[in-house]
C-alpha cells in the first residue's frame, strides 16, 4: 500500500486510511466464498451509509427477528474490507443470511458476487452533496487529515485523493458493470424524499414479505431524528480515538441541496463543466436540490 498522506494510502487504484486493512487481506477477498443468500450494501463514503444499514437492519429484524444478527449496525452489517481498527469477524462463520457492507470497487470487491444470487444495494448520492458531507466528515473522524480549506479538499476529491478514490470512477464503474450482479440502485435523494416508497423498493429487491405495518416500523425507525438519538444506529459507539462527538457525528444536516451553502459560484460552475465531462454520457437522474417537501 502505498501512502499518499499522513493519512491515507492507494492499493490497486482504491484509497484506503492507513491501518484499517492490509494489502494481504485486500488480495484475500478475490477467494471470499459468497453465498446466494449474502447482502451487500455499497455505497462510496457519505452517500446514506448509515441510513441504509439502519434500514436494511430493521427489515431484517422485522422479517426475522434474529438475534444472532449483533447489537450495533456495524456488528449486524460489518465492512468486509477492513480487518484492522474496526469490527472484524469471521465471517465463513456467521449464521446466513450474511448482511455486509463495502465501499470497494468492483475490481475489490468479491468476484463471486458476479453472476450469483447474492444481493447488492447499491446508495449514490449527487457528488456536490457527497462532497460537502465528506468536508465536514473530515472535521469528525479522527483518522482523516482536517482540510485546511473547503477549496483544498474539493481539489482533493477531484483529484480521487480521499478514502474511497473518485466518486466519478466509484458511480461509472458499478453503473457500467451493473449486468454482472444482482443489484439495485437508488440515491439518497429519492430515500430522502419519499422514505417509505424507498424501504418498499428495498423490501421488494430483498424478497421480504413486510405488511404495511412493519413497513411504517422500518420508516420510524429510518427518520433523521430517530436515528440520530438511536445509539445502535448512529455509530456513537465508536471510541473517541475514531469519532470526534464534539465535532459531529454521523448525522449532520441529512438534507438535499445543502452544497448550496458551501460551493462558489465559481466552484460550481468547475464542477458541474467536470461532472458533465465524467458522467454526462451515463445521463443519470440527481436531484441537486430539494423541491417539496419530502412525503
Ligand atoms: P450530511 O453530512 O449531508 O448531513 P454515510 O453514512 O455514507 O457516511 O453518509 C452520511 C450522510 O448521510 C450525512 O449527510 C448524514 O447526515 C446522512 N444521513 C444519515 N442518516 C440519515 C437519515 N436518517 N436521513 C437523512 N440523512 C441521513
Amino acid at each position: 500500500m502505498e501512502p499518499i498522506s499522513d493519512c491515507l494510502c492507494r492499493y490497486k487504484d482504491y484509497v484506503f486510511e492507513i491501518g484499517i486493512t492490509t494489502a494481504d487481506y485486500i488480495d484475500s477477498l478475490q477467494n471470499f466464498e459468497i453465498r446466494d443468500s449474502d447482502i451487500f450494501l455499497v455505497t462510496y463514503p457519505k452517500s446514506g451509509t448509515v441510513w441504509t444499514q439502519q434500514i436494511l437492519a430493521s427489515i431484517c429484524d422485522s422479517d426475522c427477528q434474529d438475534t444472532r444478527l449483533g447489537s450495533n449496525n456495524m456488528e449486524k452489517i460489518p465492512w468486509i474490507e477492513y480487518c484492522a481498527m474496526m469490527y472484524c469477524p469471521d465471517h465463513a462463520l456467521r449464521p446466513s443470511p450474511r448482511l455486509f457492507t463495502s465501499h470497494l470497487t468492483p475490481a475489490l470487491i468479491p468476484p463471486g458476487l458476479k453472476n450469483s444470487k447474492a444481493k447488492i444495494v447499491y446508495i449514490m448520492r449527487n457528488p456536490k452533496d457527497n462532497v460537502v458531507s465528506y468536508y465536514h466528515f473530515c472535521h469528525v473522524w479522527e483518522k482523516l487529515e482536517t482540510p485546511k480549506s473547503f477549496d483544498e479538499f474539493l481539489q482533493q476529491y477531484l483529484a480521487g485523493d480521499v478514502e474511497g478514490a473518485s466518486w466519478f470512477d466509484h458511480v461509472r464503474e458499478w453503473i457500467t458493470l451493473r449486468d454482472q450482479y444482482n443489484i439495485l440502485f437508488l440515491t439518497y435523494e429519492e430515500m430522502k424524499m419519499d422514505l417509505k416508497s424507498a424501504i418498499q423498493k428495498i423490501s421488494n429487491f430483498l424478497e421480504k414479505d413486510l405488511d404495511e405495518t412493519a413497513i411504517a416500523k422500518v420508516v420510524e425507525k429510518a427518520t433523521f431524528k430517530n436515528m440520530k438519538k438511536d445509539p445502535r444506529a448512529n455509530y456513537e459507539f465508536l471510541s473517541d480515538d475514531l469519532l470526534n462527538k464534539q465535532n459531529g457525528g454521523f448525522l449532520r444536516k441529512g438534507t438535499i441541496g445543502d452544497w448550496k451553502n458551501t460551493f462558489t459560484v465559481a466552484q460550481s460552475e468547475m464542477f458541474d463543466r467536470i461532472y458533465q465531462e465524467r458522467m454526462g454520457h451515463l445521463s443519470l437522474k440527481f436531484t441537486w436540490e430539494m423541491n417539496g417537501q419530502p412525503k
